[in-house]
């Protein structure tokens, strides 16, 4: 393991490798691992590991210390789709999806779980908290299954019957908070504190960022070693976004990649806390700001896209940092968008999102008709989650069900063959 300590986004303090805390001592922000990259550099000169196809492969640029048990389910190494169909009805000729609701929760969430897991293993923690929308809460009572942890898991009543029941059929201890996610997540930091459980909970622990990262290595060598021009992020507490940031700057820190795609954020308008404060700052100013001067808005989030309905970010400022260092976009759509983005995703890709996962493609959208991205940008739409985890807001957006007797005559009149 090649750790040599934390640095806080905000601040800039340093804190040792075996610093145990979650948050900056000095000023309380969020902590980001930092690697000798010589060293990890040097251990993968020959390649990353080819033995294993998840994302512990990518050992030399994790947290973790080697492990010679395999994690028993296979998170990563999900398929980068190249899509033309869709990509040519905006005049886009290199658009990829990253399908990421291959997991084995059917998100992106599993790449953050499975680090955290790993970790809990080493320290010897047997219970894992976490504040979740839906998924983190899914993904973690399934990965924590797998391995015989225990999880307890805060969401907001209102999360969609299928992540609930996902997590529930996983063993996982559901409370549902009579309440928002924001206060499902200080609810779950007290209970955690207080009843000495690993939180998991996201952009809160530094090493959730660190399993979603793998997300830009695989992408990086599903393009057959090359970076893309643009990575567009659904946006919500943030932490999806820094990860990517992270997982690119990683490459490049080891000499793997020279340059660095633009990262663009895709908020719903009715959850834009992130794109808000990095539309306000790009307003007063041209140059970098001092992160430590930085405050992140809040908002009222009310989106149907539940994944990333967040008033209050939780890996705020790593993403805004994140935006604006990597000259992305931020972009917000409406939640109509979103759904005929859905809608469109799947009947021109043939993959099937959740609203928050179709964000992208919604964003993305937005951006060709602004004139914002070149027709022949290489451009990455992350798809975060399965359409399956929300069929009520899809079928809004599906056809309308036909129901025929069972005759041939039927089905010609209602095919007007
Ligand atoms: C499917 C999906 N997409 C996107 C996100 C947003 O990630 P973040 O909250 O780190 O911005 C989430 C978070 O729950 C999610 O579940
Ligand atoms: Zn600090």
């Amino acid at each position: 393991m090649f750790v040599n300590g934390y640095s806080c986004f905000a601040c800039g303090a340093m804190q040792p490798a075996h610093f145990a805390g979650f948050q900056c001592p000095s000023c309380g922000g969020n902590l980001d691992i930092r690697y000798d990259y010589a060293a990890a550099e040097a251990a993968i000169s020959g390649g990353f590991a080819k033995d294993a196809q998840d994302l512990f492969r990518y050992q030399a640029l994790l947290p973790l210390q080697a492990s010679r048990s395999a994690f028993p389910l296979r998170v990563g190494s999900t398929p980068l789709y190249p899509a033309p169909r869709l990509g040519q009805s905006v005049g886009l000729t290199r658009l990829y999806l990253k399908d990421d609701s291959g997991n084995p929760s059917a998100s992106f969430k599993d790449r953050a779980s499975a680090v955290v897991l790993r970790r809990a293993v080493e320290t010897g923690a047997n219970i894992v908290s976490a504040a979740s929308t839906g998924n983190a809460g899914s993904s973690l009572a399934c990965l924590a299954a797998a391995i015989g942890l225990r999880s307890v898991i805060f969401v907001p009543q209102s999360a969609p019957p299928a992540k609930l029941t996902q997590a529930l059929s996983f063993g996982g201890r559901v409370l549902a908070v009579r309440g928002s996610y924001d206060e499902a997540f200080d609810l779950c930091l007290a209970a955690s504190m207080e009843f000495g459980w690993l939180n998991r909970s996201t952009g809160l622990n530094p090493f959730t960022r660190e399993g979603k990262k793998t997300c830009a290595f695989e992408i990086w060598e599903d393009l057959g070693k090359r970076v893309p021009d643009r990575v567009v992020v659904p946006t919500g507490d943030g932490n999806m976004l820094s990860g990517f940031w992270k997982g690119w700057q990683d490459l490049k820190a080891v000499g793997l990649i020279d340059q660095l795609p633009k990262i663009d954020c895709a908020q719903s308008a009715s959850s834009a806390a992130i794109s808000q404060t990095v539309k306000r700052l790009r307003a007063t100013s041209a140059s970098i700001p001092d992160w430590s001067e930085v405050r992140v808005d809040d908002c009222e989030a009310d989106t149907i896209a539940d994944s990333i309905s967040v008033s209050r970010p939780r890996d705020g400022l790593a993403a805004v940092r994140a935006i604006i260092e990597s000259g992305g976009e931020a972009v917000t759509i409406s939640d109509t968008e979103i759904l005929d983005a859905l809608s469109e995703m799947a009947r021109l890709s043939g993959v099937f999102a959740e609203p928050a996962a179709a964000a992208p493609w919604a964003a993305v959208k937005q951006l060709a008709r602004e004139e914002l991205i070149r027709p022949d940008e290489s451009v990455v739409c992350i798809v975060s989650g399965s359409g399956l985890k929300d069929v009520a807001h899809a079928r809004e957006v599906a056809a309308t069900l036909q129901v025929v007797d069972p005759s041939l005559d039927a089905v010609e009149k209602a095919l007007r063959l």
